[in-house]
């Protein structure tokens, strides 16, 4: 039976699924429930300093929402915690103690100054926490006042912090970088420099979820009046994805652990981070969604596709998709798929046609023997997957690769089966001569 059980930085969990610091882990009563439900760890919610933080009391919650009502996507404009330091700082201890198999980290956020650091991190340290998560990434209320995200956009500020929190503090030391940001690989090599052990990522995306367009105000407001807020869920997966397996592949970062967060609600969402990099996941969305114990699915799915492909360990995967990653100049242009539909499970609906017709490259019948009748004409066909992605029969539309030989229909070429990147390709007006690339 696969271990599923993970050591991230020294901090042991049974398994790799922890909850993200948020509402899920913001006090003693929640954490104890997720722990008895099993997950494998917590991120607890957001420190201070005190006098703490004041929440806006009405709507701090958007949504978007599928046809089928499920939530795709969440917005928030909460703060960091709002009770006391030391009721959090108690209850973190008292936690550790009756759960010294779990990971508890504590997330903090103080103000950009050496004092504060100075000022929290023995607090925490001495509450016997496994280490410590610095919110850069906050993007909303906090980063007015100069924390989260503010902190976050300013790869020096992390840089410095990061120093301070090694400097004053022999914990672990994970930062959480923001998404709102363009280049991710920025932060993370400042947090690199700055001494951390690992990053986090993501935090919440800046969204206004919509406009209610009775009342002419942006939603969520308070009183008629709104804000941005954090997006998160199963929508922010693929931004997710993409930064950490960014982190993953750059030359500076390569290796440093990394804690996945964004849209994680299955275990094989888990898996694709694990897969790109991660050492554990972190969740949010999905717990406040569905309740602590989707955890039990993810823990037996994951044990399942392990024990399937024989893996022993989360190691023995993780990190493995990470060299497939590359930039597009590097992508095989040798490679040539067409779509086909197959005729037994198609329902006629005529989505394909529709969409390779209007938009795409008119490469799907819709009418044979005045019948409806769709089926992919091979040499019009540039295999962009679009029908594929749109059809609403699972595996009715597949695309199938040209074996070397065959005869691309639509350019006349023979499929070489030869790797040409587009950095040399002869059709790419920017090609570096073969002979000059190394
Ligand atoms: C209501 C709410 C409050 C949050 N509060 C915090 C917080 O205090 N500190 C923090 O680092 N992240 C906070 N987050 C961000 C989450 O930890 C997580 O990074 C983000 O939601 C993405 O994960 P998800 O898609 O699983 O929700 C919060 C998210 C939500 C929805």
């Amino acid at each position: 039976m696969a271990d599923i059980s993970s050591n991230f930085l020294g901090i042991k969990s049974p398994n790799p699924f922890w909850l993200a610091s948020a509402p899920p882990t913001d006090k003693e009563y929640n954490v104890v429930r997720a722990f008895e439900a099993g997950w494998g760890g917590v991120v607890w919610k957001t420190l201070g300093i005190d006098p703490h933080v004041v929440n806006v009391s009405g709507p701090r919650y958007g949504t978007l929402r599928g046809p089928d009502r499920r939530v795709i996507g969440l917005n928030n404009i909460e703060l960091i915690t709002d009770r006391t330091l030391a009721i959090n700082l108690e209850e973190i201890a008292r936690v550790k103690r009756n759960w010294p198999d779990r990971a508890v980290v504590v997330s903090i956020m103080v103000p950009c100054d050496e004092a504060s650091w100075k000022f929290i991190l023995p607090l925490v340290e001495q509450t016997g926490a496994d280490g410590i998560e610095l919110n850069f990434g906050c993007p909303h209320g906090m980063s007015e006042r100069g924390m989260g995200a503010a902190v976050g956009q300013v790869p020096e500020y992390i840089e410095m912090v990061t120093r301070w929190c090694k400097q004053y503090c022999s914990l672990p030391v994970i930062v959480k970088l923001t998404p709102n940001i363009t280049d991710i690989r920025y932060p993370a090599r400042a947090a690199h420099r700055g001494g951390a052990d690992a990053v986090s990522l993501i935090n919440t995306i800046n969204s206004i979820i919509g406009v209610d367009l009775d009342a002419m105000a942006m939603s969520p407001n308070t009183g008629g009046m709104g804000s941005h807020g954090g997006y998160c869920g199963t929508a922010v997966k693929p931004i997710a994805l993409n930064m950490v397996a960014e982190i993953a592949r750059d030359g500076e970062t390569r290796g440093m652990p990394i804690s996945g967060i964004g849209g994680v609600s299955t275990w094989r969402d888990a898996a694709e981070f694990i897969a790109l990099g991660c050492g554990t996941v972190q969740v949010c969305t999905a717990a406040m969604v569905h309740g602590f114990s989707i955890v039990q699915d993810m823990i037996s799915g994951l044990e399942n596709f392990m024990d399937e492909r024989g893996y022993r360990t989360i190691d023995d995967f993780r990190g493995k998709a990470v060299p497939t990653v590359t930039d597009w100049r590097y992508l095989n242009l040798n490679h040539v798929e067409k779509a086909v539909i197959d005729q037994e499970s198609c329902i006629k609906c005529g989505k394909c046609h529709i969409a390779c017709e209007d938009t795409s490259h008119q490469a799907i019948t819709s009418i044979k023997n005045g019948e409806r009748h769709y089926e992919v004409k091979e040499e019009e066909c540039v295999g962009c997957n679009l029908c594929a992605s749109i059809c609403p029969v699972e595996n009715c539309i597949t695309m199938r690769a040209l074996a070397p030989g065959e005869v691309d229909l639509r350019t006349g070429r023979v499929v070489s089966g030869d790797y040409a990147n587009w950095t040399t390709h002869p059709n790419n007006p920017m090609a570096t001569p073969a002979s000059e690339v190394a």
